[in-house]
Order: C-alpha cells, then sequence, then structure tokens
C-alpha cells in the first residue's frame, strides 16, 4: 500500500505564477477571493509561500504589506482534492511566521469565513480598526460601506499564540519540489 504523500511548504517564485492563477481562480466564488492577475502573482510570487503534495503545488497563501506594521494574509486557497489534510493551517502558520520575522506586529485577513480564521486564533475585530486596509483597498471597492466581509487580526507579540515548529523547507532542498 502507498503512503500518502507528506504535506510540505516552500517560497513561491515567479515560475509558480501560472499555477497559483489557476488555484487562485478556482477558488474565487467559494472563497470569495479578489481575482489576480497572471501578472501581478508573476511580480509579487516571492509574498506567497505554496504547500506541497508530494511534488504537486495544492496550495498557497500570500503575505501583503498593508503598512508598517500590518500584513494581511491574502488569496488564501487549497486545490479542492487536497483539503482537510491541514495545508490550510499550516499554510496561515507560515505566513504568521514569516510576518513575525519581518517584524510586522499585527496579521490581518478579510474573509466571509470567520470561523476557519478563529480556528486559526484570529479574532473579529471592527473594520475601522485596519485603517490601512480601508485606504487601500475597501474604497475603491465596490463594496464599500456594503462590506459582508468579517476583518479579522491575530497579534504577533512574543510568546503568545504562537505556532507550531515550521514545516518550511528551504528553496533548493531536496524535499522542496516546484510545481
Ligand atoms: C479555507 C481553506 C483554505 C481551508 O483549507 P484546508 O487545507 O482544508 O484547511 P485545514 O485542513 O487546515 O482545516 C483546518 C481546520 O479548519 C476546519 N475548517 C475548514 N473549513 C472551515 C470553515 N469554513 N469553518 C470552520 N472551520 C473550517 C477544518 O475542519 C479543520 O478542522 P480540524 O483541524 O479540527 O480538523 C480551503 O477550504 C479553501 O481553499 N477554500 C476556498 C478558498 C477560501 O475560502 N479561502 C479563504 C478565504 S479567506
Amino acid at each position: 500500500m502507498r503512503t500518502p504523500a507528506r504535506i510540505t511548504l516552500g517560497s513561491a517564485d515567479g515560475s509558480h505564477a501560472p499555477k497559483l492563477h489557476a488555484l487562485i481562480t478556482a477558488s474565487l466564488e467559494e472563497g470569495r477571493l479578489l481575482p489576480r492577475t497572471l501578472s501581478e502573482l508573476t511580480s509579487h510570487a516571492e509574498r506567497f509561500v505554496v504547500a506541497f503534495k508530494g511534488r504537486r503545488l495544492i496550495g498557497c497563501a500570500e503575505l501583503a504589506p498593508l503598512s508598517q506594521g500590518v500584513a494581511e494574509v491574502r488569496s488564501l486557497a487549497v486545490d479542492p482534492g487536497a483539503r482537510g489534510a491541514g495545508a490550510g493551517t499550516m499554510l496561515v502558520n507560515e505566513l504568521r511566521r514569516r510576518a513575525k520575522r519581518e517584524g510586522f506586529e499585527r496579521l490581518c485577513a478579510f474573509t466571509h469565513r470567520p470561523a476557519y480564521f478563529i480556528h486559526l486564533g484570529f479574532s473579529i475585530v471592527p473594520h475601522l480598526w485596519l485603517t490601512e486596509k480601508i485606504f487601500t483597498d475597501c474604497v475603491t471597492c465596490p463594496l464599500f460601506r456594503r462590506c459582508n466581509q468579517y476583518a479579522m487580526i491575530v497579534e504577533l507579540d512574543e510568546g503568545r499564540d504562537r505556532p507550531a515548529e515550521s514545516p518550511f523547507v528551504p528553496a533548493g532542498a531536496p524535499s522542496a519540489p516546484h510545481a
């Protein structure tokens, strides 16, 4: 009997952009995700953490800076065939580690699925706590003032809600395949 392939994480680069585009586009409606263009994904690929099952790229999430202190989880998506195995949790936890390492104080997410993020240690806050988001994205959104997304944050203070050991495989290591 075959052992199921292990899920590993890696950093994305431009070569992953078509796969990121396909993954995000396939989950747009379900996740009410922001549509992303291939060129935008190519230029921001290094902000993405990607999950692999064996050699197959099955998930992604972007760490998008909103201000000096606040970063946002964007474009979180896991292939429907690979869900429920912890890849989404691993991706968000890796973004938390990365955000903390890069000196951010808070990680936020805008979602219609608050229960998922609460499960991951985030709390619902008023949108006005995240003026960075309002002045960058919300003001140009057709749903501004009619927003049905929850604003969620997790503080990245030392010792609070520290995610478990990283499954991150540095680029170039043998078990970090490219899709
Ligand atoms: C949300 C998503 C990324 C989760 O990926 P995943 O790899 O299946 O997540 P995990 O396996 O890490 O799930 C972790 C836990 O959350 C739970 N969970 C999953 N979806 C949930 C939801 N909508 N509400 C509450 N809990 C949820 C799982 O049951 C699991 O619980 P457990 O740890 O007690 O077993 C995936 O469903 C997806 O890509 N959805 C479409 C896009 C989307 O909605 N993106 C997020 C928008 S902000």
